[in-house]
């Protein structure tokens, strides 16, 4: 199969190189990335034979196949929420081709087994790529470490025990320790469960307001403290997951001022939506860390802008619909996000606050280089894996034609603009113009 696209604008951070191009894919690879200084627009649109797909791509736009590093697949285990096969094809649609997956399955992936389970899952059944994450403790209970080498050697690019944090600060310190001998970084689910104290939202006057019990912003912020000094004395690099609060921010600005070895990732539910999301007990806006207030919302989108906040990633955490349809304090945390991340994200370009670039970097080489996973970008000779996108294209969010089996999305009915048409990942060509 040969695949070509002209006229594309590509802005590709790996390779540094931004401007219009053709590019030509063969079997799978890339064979000519040609930049030009001149439009030459074919007829068609696109045309396409058994063997040849042409793509007159003038006015869109191709960029490294995004990577998602933090997601919940649900394999193996939860397969009724989530498979590798539907979470991978749902990164896809949402221009992804690269997830990580956490390790909160059942049997969680404390284990070596479980890797290699999720790897040849994902080789068999899987749209892209997927990188497990290990878990830090066994069990994830916070009592003593997994097998991190091991876990390493199995494939796993980092450790985390997302969904729970590592209350223990010994037991952190050691993890740290050993992550910088194996060089996979850790990242941490920054929650002290004493402060949420079974909290379900953020706590303040709308939590009061709705009789809900809250979980204070101090809950993140007093975790975030502990890890960067943990990072900083023990000088191993710490990634800070969902960051939701101006409180933590701050503590992360300092810290990298410091010099200390702290990057961040964010959602885009963190920088789009506020509390008043679960203002009518919306159980599709229940999540954790919960949405916070404006002045968080604000932060957030500042610390993009100044790049304290490294990353995007979706925490794309699917439930069943029994899951979330029961009273708002029983719901399970999480929003199925994968496939809305992306243009939620393209709202800050369209808003002025990121460029093109600025945004493509949080979504691309900045994981990769915090993950260590070698990316090559659109280059010659390099197999295939990139997206065409259409960054004015609008559509509506919903729920019902997400891939996802999780149809947990505050984000129903949302008029968003940007589009990826297609995603080509090695051999595979996903064509998603509708
Ligand atoms: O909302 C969340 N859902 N936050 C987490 O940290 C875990 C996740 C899940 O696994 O459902």
């Amino acid at each position: 199969m040969i695949i070509k696209i002209y006229n594309a604008y590509m802005i590709d951070p790996f390779t540094n190189k931004e401007g219009i191009v053709d590019i030509f894919i063969e079997d799978g690879v890339i064979s000519k990335v040609q930049l030009k200084n001149k439009v030459k627009s074919l007829k068609t649109n696109s045309k396409s034979s058994s063997s040849i797909m042409e793509i007159e791509a003038s006015g869109l736009y191709v960029f490294p196949g995004l990577i998602d590093m933090h997601t919940h697949l649900r394999e193996p285990g939860y397969e009724y929420k989530e498979t590798i096969r539907t979470g991978t094809l749902a990164a896809i649609r949402g221009g992804f081709t690269s997830v990580c997956c956490m390790a909160n399955t059942n049997p969680v992936n404390d284990n070596p087994e479980v890797t290699y389970y999720i790897l040849a899952k994902a080789k068999e059944e899987g749209s892209c790529d997927v990188y497990p994450i290990g878990a830090i403790t066994k069990g994830l209970k916070g009592e003593e470490l997994s097998e991190m080498v091991m876990l390493k050697e199995a494939g796993c690019v980092a450790f985390s025990d997302d969904g729970m944090p590592v209350m223990n600060p010994l037991i952190m310190r050691r993890a740290l320790e050993y992550s910088k001998t194996i060089d996979a970084p850790i990242i941490s689910h920054c929650e002290d469960l004493f402060l949420s104290e079974n909290g379900v939202m953020n706590e303040g006057k709308l939590s009061f307001y709705l009789g809900l019990k809250g979980i204070p912003k101090a809950s993140e912020e007093i975790m975030v403290s502990r890890d960067v000094i943990l990072s900083k004395h023990f000088k191993a690099p710490i990634h800070i997951a969902h960051v939701s609060t101006k409180g933590s921010v701050e503590i992360i600005k300092k810290a990298k001022e410091e010099g200390v070895h702290v990057t961040a990732e964010t959602c885009p539910h963190y920088f789009t939506l506020t509390e008043e999301a679960v203002a009518s007990y919306n159980t599709n806006a229940k999540v954790n860390p919960p949405l916070r207030t404006e002045e968080d919302k604000e932060a957030i989108i500042e610390a993009l802008k100044e790049d304290i906040i490294d990353v995007i990633a979706s925490d794309h955490a699917p439930h069943h619909i029994d899951e979330k349809k029961v009273p708002f304090q029983e719901a399970l945390n999480g929003i199925s996000g994968v496939e809305t991340a992306f243009a939620l994200s393209l709202r800050l370009v369209h808003d002025g606050i990121l460029n093109l670039r600025e945004l493509i970097e949080k979504f691309t080489i900045n994981p990769s280089r915090i993950l260590k996973i070698n990316k090559n970008g659109i280059k010659e000779g390099a197999e295939a894996d990139l997206i065409v996108v259409d960054i004015e294209r609008e559509w509506i969010v919903d729920k019902e034609k997400l891939v996802s089996l999780g149809k947990n999305t505050p984000f129903d009915g949302w008029r968003l603009k940007g589009k990826v048409l297609f995603a080509f990942k090695g051999k595979k060509t996903f064509d998603m113009r509708e």
